[in-house]
């Protein structure tokens, strides 16, 4: 049933945003940098990448012929999503971190062919991205009654509304790859957490292969991924007052066998001491020194169902593509 009376449109016709407040109280950058940069080797969490220009810097990776796994999941949704909509057929579809929801029109468009109306909440830090995404998807789908909600998924999930009614919940573009496993199985235990026994989460991530094929995906011939890399540094000069020059440092990527996850750092290419303002103090970075930047963890069907399990979730259906590049999962809680 359509439940597009229950949008809120201001009378720009917008959709009015509604903030979820965080449970745990999130980190400032002035913290991070501390923390991450009292370890061996030093360390930033990669949400400080994504800035307007580094979220620009993003879609020109995407663009790159290397870097397949954007192309991919959007192929394997377009794919899979009649039997994703009609195998659950939710009253409800809640985006975390939705961004443009350029994806999401598979399923919509899914759901309009089967004749189900289901209301789409989308859930993430920037509000001028969904309040255009809004505008996008109401040209066009009319029938959709959307909901924005501005908050960090990662500040926690108990405050998120809980729609009556099936839930299809999104977790897509393979960013969970970006968490520690203990991180993971947090976020994935919070979904698990608020879902009912019909919901059902759709998980997106990237896979194990050929490791010049994952290499070349985080080092691309043009050089995207090592400007955006590299603007992660411009962001700390302006969030937390650092003076480092970017030029200075080389971009490194690698496929960690062991820990099945490509490594992105930042290699400085003199000695050099770096002042963070907001800290007060300066670092050094001689030669050769390292800061990690990102890890993007590659799973096989074993550890995702082991990733799954250890949050309470099962898989019940597994989309891939014949060459195994990436998995969208449809999970569903345990009990
Ligand atoms: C947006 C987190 C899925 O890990 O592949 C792309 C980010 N980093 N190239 C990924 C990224 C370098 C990307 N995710």
């Amino acid at each position: 049933m359509a439940q597009s009376s229950q949008s809120s449109r201001d009378q720009h016709g917008r959709y009015a945003a509604q903030t979820v407040p965080a449970v745990h109280r999130v980190r400032s950058a002035a913290e991070d940098v501390a923390l991450g940069f009292a370890e061996q080797p030093k360390r930033l969490p990669p949400k400080y990448f994504y800035d307007d220009h580094g979220s620009r810097l993003f879609d020109a990776i995407c663009d790159t012929a290397e870097y397949y796994p954007m192309r991919t999941e959007g192929q394997l949704l377009a794919e899979s999503a009649a039997s994703i909509m009609a195998a659950v057929q939710p009253g409800h579809i809640l985006e975390l971190g939705s961004g443009t929801s350029r994806k999401t029109e598979h399923l919509l468009a899914a759901a309009a062919d089967q004749g189900q109306a289901p209301h789409y909440w989308a859930f993430d830090v920037c509000d001028s991205i969904m309040a255009s995404a809004g505008e996008r998807l109401h040209q066009r789908f009319p029938w959709l009654g959307m909901s924005v909600l501005l908050g960090d998924y990662g500040a926690g999930l108990a405050h998120l509304p809980r729609p009556d009614g099936r839930c299809l919940y999104l977790f897509l573009g393979g960013s969970l790859g970006n968490f520690e496993p203990e991180e993971s199985a947090r976020v994935l235990g919070e979904i698990a957490e608020h879902m009912r026994s019909g919901d059902r989460l759709l998980l997106g991530v990237d896979r194990v292969k050929d490791r010049s094929v994952l290499k070349a995906a985080y080092d691309d011939a043009a050089g995207a991924t090592a400007a955006f890399n590299r603007n992660v540094l411009n962001v700390l000069n302006r969030e937390v007052g650092a003076d480092f020059d970017p030029e200075a440092f080389a971009h490194e990527a690698f496929f960690n066998e062991a820990q099945s996850r490509i490594e992105m750092h930042l290699i400085s290419q003199r000695d050099q001491s770096v002042h963070v303002g907001a800290l007060g103090r300066d670092y050094a970075f001689p030669v050769g020194e390292r800061l990690h930047t990102e890890i993007s963890r590659k799973f096989t069907p074993d550890s995702l169902a082991d990733e799954l399990a250890r949050a309470g979730l099962a898989m019940a259906e597994h989309y891939q593509p014949s060459d195994g590049a990436f998995s969208l999962v449809l999970a569903a809680p345990r009990y």
